[in-house]
This record gives structure tokens, C-alpha cells and sequence, in this order.
């Protein structure tokens, strides 16, 4: 059993290193012009081993086989689709691939994407003996090793590598799937604190409002991010720069303060009863808080910012809460 994942592990450090070599190759152009185009330097490329498949699709069968691996081993890798037609086939083609790493640095799966608008976007490894996709986290290896106080986790290998290639070497990425309690628990030994710069669609929102209190649960703070109006990290900084990506983050909305926010927008504010339907909403999050104090510091936060437009107090407030 150990011996099949070390073999496991072996055969995807092999694909990378083959990966790798065809981004350098005259093949290979295609998908060097594509990451240069994305912005990214030789330097960054190389830090995530970022590499190549082409479009022929039996090369890293080829070069595996010759290295002596079984197909069965093979199969296992999750790397080749098999059928009856062609025998067993690379599963990447025509993409860039990012090496998905895990915390000690071993190659474990891979993402690849297209170059164009093709569909699907991205292909992923699936999960195997060694890839389990709930408890890894892309670029949690470099991640770990920066001292800041917080990590940011977002959703794609480009939003993270272009925020490490921005010097904000501390971004995270779930991997294609949502936030569950194996990544909460993973974060909590490295951090006390993520920031959720999750893409600024309605599939984001849903997003952070889903991981906040799995976070919660885990003993790690939160906060949300907004990138607007550019979609993900790596669009908000290709367009407006490291300087002005560090103001967001320092503006980085406590997530309690956030869900309330998103909260109002489901109600009509514009008149008392969907104000009072409001306030119920925002009397149920409150009394979530089960330390008193902790409360009560929410109950002003929510206060200030509604007592100009509707005259609320935090008496008010408080006395609805206690109503539930
Ligand atoms: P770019 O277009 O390269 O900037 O990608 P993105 O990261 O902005 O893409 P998007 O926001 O659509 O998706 C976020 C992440 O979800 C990606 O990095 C992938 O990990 C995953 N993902 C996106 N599209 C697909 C897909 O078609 N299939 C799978 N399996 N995963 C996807
Ligand atoms: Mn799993
Ligand atoms: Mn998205
Ligand atoms: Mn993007
Ligand atoms: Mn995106």
C-alpha cells in the first residue's frame, strides 16, 4: 500500500518533469506565448512548475511506459483516459498544466487549461490514493512559509499564482471544489486568519457565504474581499496593480458585517416591512453569537450602519433579539 502510493507519487513527479520539458520545446511555443500573454515571467513559471501537453496526446504515455511503469500503476494515476478503441490515452492535451503540490512539495494531481475558449475550461486530476481534493490546497507548500498573519484564499491556480508573482505569496486555492472542513482544518494550522477573495459573481458570494462558517467551526477568522468591479485577483491586479490590491485587502469586510450586507439586498428596503423583515434576518445572525459581549459589538456594528437611513438603535436591536 505505501509502495503504491510512493510509485503513485513517482509517476506524477515524472509527469511534471515531462510536462515542464515540453513547455520549452518548439511544441511547446503555444503554451509559453499563452502564460506570457497571462503575464506571467520565466520566474513564476518555473516556482510552479507550470508545463505542457500537446496535441498529439501519447507522449507522456510513451515516456512513462519506457520508463518501465505498468498500466496498471498507469491507470491508477488518473492521468490517461483508457477505451476500448484507442487503448489508454493522456488525458491532457492542447493545455497548460499547473502541478497541483501538496504541503511537503510532491507532485499529487494536475489542473490543465485550454488556451482558447474551448470547453471544459480546466481538466483536473481526479482524486486517487494520493490526490484528495478536500484536503489539499494549491499553493499551500509556498503559502505556509510566508510570515503574514492572514492567508487569502480564492478560487483558481491563476488567481493565486498572480497574486504569489505580485508578492502576495500567501494565497490559497481550493481546487475546483468548495470549501470543506478537511481545507478549514488545513488552514487552521497556518493561519488564524483567511481572507476570502472569492470571484465577484453571484457564484463567489454563494461561495464565501458557504466557507465563512466552515472556517467558523474550525477556529479560523474571516473576512470577504471585494474585487470589483474586475471579476478574480488575477484581473484585479493585471488591471490596477500590487498597490492598489493591498488597499482591498486592508478593506477586507469582517464576514459577519458581509453576510448582513448580502442579506439586505434580498429584502425590499424601501419599505418598513421589508426594513422589519430585515432587522428579523439580521436578529436570527446575532443571536447565533453565543458570547455576549461579541454580540453586543455586532449589534453597534450592524446599528451604525443602518441608524442613518432607518433610525435603528442598538436598544432596538438588542430587544429584538431577545424576542427570538
Ligand atoms: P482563468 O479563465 O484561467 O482566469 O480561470 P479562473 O480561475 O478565473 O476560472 P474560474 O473562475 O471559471 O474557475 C475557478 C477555478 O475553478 C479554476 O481555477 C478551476 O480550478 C476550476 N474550474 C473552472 N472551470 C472548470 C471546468 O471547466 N472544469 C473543472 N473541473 N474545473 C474548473
Ligand atoms: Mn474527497
Ligand atoms: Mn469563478
Ligand atoms: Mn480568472
Ligand atoms: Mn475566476
Amino acid at each position: 500500500k505505501a509502495q503504491e502510493k510512493a510509485e503513485l507519487l513517482e509517476i506524477n513527479k515524472q509527469a511534471a518533469q515531462y510536462f515542464y520539458y515540453q513547455l520549452r520545446t518548439e511544441k511547446g511555443q503555444t503554451g509559453l506565448d499563452y502564460l506570457k500573454n497571462r503575464g506571467l515571467s520565466e520566474e513564476t513559471m518555473r516556482k510552479f512548475g507550470l508545463g505542457y501537453s500537446d496535441r498529439a496526446g501519447g507522449g507522456l504515455y510513451r515516456y512513462l511506459k519506457a520508463k518501465g511503469y505498468p498500466d496498471d500503476r498507469l491507470r491508477e494515476s488518473g492521468l490517461f483516459n483508457v477505451d476500448e478503441r484507442h487503448g489508454m490515452y493522456d488525458k491532457f492535451w492542447n493545455r497548460v498544466i499547473f502541478p497541483i503540490m501538496d504541503v511537503n512539495n510532491r507532485v499529487i494531481g494536475f489542473g490543465g487549461r485550454v488556451m482558447g475558449d474551448a470547453k471544459p475550461k480546466y481538466l483536473n486530476s481526479p482524486e486517487t490514493k494520493i490526490f484528495d481534493k478536500s484536503r489539499n490546497l494549491y499553493g499551500l507548500n509556498i503559502a505556509r512559509t510566508t510570515r503574514k498573519k492572514y492567508l487569502i484564499l480564492c478560487e483558481g491556480y491563476m488567481d493565486v499564482i498572480s497574486m504569489h508573482q505580485a508578492g502576495f505569496t500567501n494565497a490559497v486555492a481550493s481546487l475546483g471544489t468548495a470549501l470543506t472542513s478537511g481545507h478549514a482544518s488545513l488552514l487552521k494550522r497556518y493561519t488564524q486568519e483567511v481572507l476570502l477573495l472569492y470571484d465577484s459573481d453571484e457564484a463567489g458570494i454563494r461561495a464565501a457565504l458557504r466557507g465563512i462558517p466552515i472556517l467558523r467551526e474550525a477556529g479560523v477568522n474571516s473576512r470577504v474581499v471585494s474585487l470589483k468591479p474586475y471579476k478574480d485577483p488575477d484581473e484585479f491586479i493585471r488591471n490596477m496593480g500590487p498597490e492598489a490590491f493591498e488597499q482591498r485587502l486592508e478593506e477586507a469586510r469582517d464576514s459577519f458585517l458581509f453576510r448582513v450586507e448580502v442579506a439586505e439586498n434580498e429584502f425590499s428596503m424601501n419599505d418598513p416591512q421589508g426594513q422589519n423583515q430585515f432587522f428579523e434576518r439580521c436578529a436570527q445572525m446575532l443571536l447565533e453569537l453565543k458570547d455576549e459581549l461579541e454580540r453586543n459589538l455586532y449589534i453597534d456594528a450592524v446599528v451604525k450602519i443602518y441608524r442613518g437611513r432607518y433610525g435603528i438603535s442598538s436598544e432596538d436591536l438588542r430587544k429584538r433579539v431577545n424576542t427570538l
